[in-house]
């Protein structure tokens, strides 16, 4: 159960299709600067960071895009370790018995909110632009 029944906005239902082009966001994880993804998989909106367990670097291999050719899987643009979309479990590639850190999200009214934890946080909204920090 989230601990804000509220969640923070993420973007409009209808803009994550089936299998389509994720929707990427900045966090605070550890503090740090971090992008999160959220894409649709079997109906299901679900959210990660956007960080290999291989070499913790961001995985899409254009701005949004994380599927694989056949749209099944979860693939790393750099040295093709594959996740499994629903659960983010690596299940193929150098990123062994890793997986992906999941964002937790909620669906509803036509709108999709994702929950802060005490690792991941919202950007301040006076935080710097991204290209600032170090
Ligand atoms: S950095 Fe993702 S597979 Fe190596």
């Amino acid at each position: 159960m989230p601990e804000n029944p509220g969640g923070e906005l993420l973007c409009a239902s209808a803009e994550l299709e089936e299998r389509g082009r994720a929707f990427v966001w900045d966090v605070l994880m550890y503090r740090q600067r971090a992008r999160a993804f959220a894409l649709r998989f079997e109906g299901r909106v679900v959210a990660y960071i956007n960080r290999c367990a291989h070499v913790p670097t961001e995985l899409d291999w254009q701005p949004g895009e994380f599927f694989d050719q056949d749209r099944r899987w979860i693939l790393c643009s750099i040295h093709g370790a594959t996740y499994e979309p629903a659960d983010g479990r690596c299940v193929g590639g150098p990123c062994g018995r890793g997986r992906l850190v999941a964002v937790t999200t909620e669906e509803r009214d036509g709108r999709v909110y994702w929950y802060p934890s005490r690792d991941i946080q919202p950007v301040p909204f006076d935080a710097a632009p991204a290209e600032s920090f170090p």
